[in-house]
């Protein structure tokens, strides 16, 4: 029997299906409230509003739960490689050693971009911003790749729109670095790793192989295992509002990568350093800018801490804290941010107002530390996040189709003047 919510209005009662999830969450589906009472729900921030049913990633904000296609996160951490990670979100099931191999190769294949794409680069500054430029290159993917125009989620031309976008995204991102650093650009080669081709595209010189060490290739791999799919977060929500309107997954991630741009989503990991930076240079005790956060007056807040949907801890940071020393430590580096940072999440969690709010370092806070560690610069940050996150966003998009789900228009309450007369030009005083 199907459970019932019943909602009261003026005297009269409605009743509602009510649906739960493979994990017992509960909702209560008012498709058809706007019908049958003439009302809409108020959520700005969709803090309480589900948008789609998805089986794709499980996140259990309050015990701290993180689970793609019913995997635990810290397992993929420990065990899985960041290629088999964007099967397993795309497919639902791990790959076998041969599925893992032919997705490899497949990507492998399409890290070239074609020479007039390149051409693009060169009619920018240095100083463009690497996050406007993959955004803008991945929507000029499809003038060179005309296929993918093609809105199609199912099948080998499915499998062929994803592994391109796995691989041009990566070279997209190196030769945005390359360019901010009027370097030549470096050619993928497809017998290396997609973490190692990554490095190698950033790092290598003409004359001079970049050999990424186990250790940051590992690293690397770590960071976009941990960002490869969020649920229903602002970019991945993007995604899917775009996608719904039947756009092609190129322009539709294109709009994921300009939400996540933002310094309250994927832009906190650069904020978090230059937080960090401008903490050190102050040489102000922490507590100055702890109270700075705190005063409602300013616009500061401690950045990498907070998130929407983790109230306990964020799973991501837990395992990125315990990385990021294992690397330094590997790597026989010193930071002096992780201290500060450290000393920050030592006086938030005594902090009546941070622990009062729940908030605690999310999975921004610690991941530029890594990134630092491995040499990728800080403008760079958001872009690697948006690396990670391309499995999810491709997953959401396929799931959407796949559903037939409507295309998003969500309503308002009008709030401005009531009707009133024109005044002409000359009257107007
Ligand atoms: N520093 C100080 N105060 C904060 C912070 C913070 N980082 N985050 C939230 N608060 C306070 C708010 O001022 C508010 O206080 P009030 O109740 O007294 O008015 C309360 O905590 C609730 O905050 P909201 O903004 O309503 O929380 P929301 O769920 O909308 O926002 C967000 C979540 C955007 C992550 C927020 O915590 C934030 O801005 N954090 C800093 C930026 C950041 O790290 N973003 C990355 C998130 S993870 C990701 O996107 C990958």
């Amino acid at each position: 029997m199907t459970e019932k919510a019943t909602l009261t209005i003026d005297d009269r009662s409605y009743e509602f299906d009510m649906f739960t999830g493979a994990e017992n969450e509960r909702c209560i589906d008012i498709t058809h409230l706007r019908k049958e009472t003439g009302c809409i729900t108020m959520d700005p921030g969709y803090g309480n509003t589900g948008s789609c049913y998805s089986s794709i990633t499980y996140v259990d904000g309050a015990k701290g739960i993180l689970r793609y296609r019913g995997y635990p996160i810290e397992e993929l951490a420990q065990k899985a490689g960041f290629v088999e990670v964007c099967y397993l979100i795309l497919h639902g099931e791990l790959p076998t050693a041969r599925q893992l191999a032919d997705f490899r190769a497949e990507i492998a294949g399409h890290a070239a971009l074609h020479e007039n794409l390149k051409i693009h680069f060169s009619g920018l500054p240095h100083s463009a911003p690497p996050m406007a430029l993959l955004s803008a290159m991945l929507n000029l993917v499809s003038c060179f790749h005309p296929e993918v125009l093609e809105v199609v989620a199912e099948g080998e031309e499915f499998e062929r729109t994803a592994a391109l976008l796995l691989s041009k995204v990566r070279t997209i991102a190196a030769f945005s670095y390359r360019m901010a650093y009027g370097k030549p650009f470096i050619h993928p080669n497809p017998n290396l790793s997609y973490c190692a081709n990554f490095l190698h595209m950033m790092f290598s010189e003409p004359y001079q192989e970049y050999v990424a060490s186990p250790v940051i290739e590992k690293a690397l791999n770590l960071f976009l295992v941990l960002h490869a799919d969020h649920e229903q977060n602002c970019s991945t929500s993007t995604v899917r509002v775009v996608g719904s309107s039947r756009a092609n997954l190129f322009s539709s991630v294109s709009a994921g990568v300009s939400a996540l741009w933002g310094p309250l989503h994927g832009g906190a990991n650069a904020a978090v350093i230059k937080m960090l930076e401008e903490i050190k240079s102050s040489g102000q005790p922490i507590d100055h800018y702890l109270d700075m956060a705190k005063d409602k007056n300013n616009n500061v807040r401690l950045m990498g801490f907070g998130h929407r949907v983790y109230k306990n801890f964020d799973p991501r940071s837990v395992i990125l804290k315990k990385r990021v020393y294992e690397v330094l430590d590997e790597l026989q580096q010193e930071d002096p941010l992780l201290d500060i940072a450290l000393e920050l999440e030592e006086k938030t969690l005594k902090d009546d107002y941070f622990v009062s709010r729940n908030l605690y370092p999310n999975v921004d806070f610690y991941s530029g530390i890594l990134l630092r560690a491995i040499g990728i610069p800080i403008n760079m940050y958001t872009v690697m996040f948006a690396i990670g996150r391309m499995p999810g966003w491709i997953a959401n998009w396929r799931e959407l189709l796949e559903h037939k789900q409507r295309i998003s228009r969500p309503r308002q309450i009008y709030t401005g003047s009531t009707t009133r007369e024109f005044v002409e030009l000359r009257d107007r005083g």
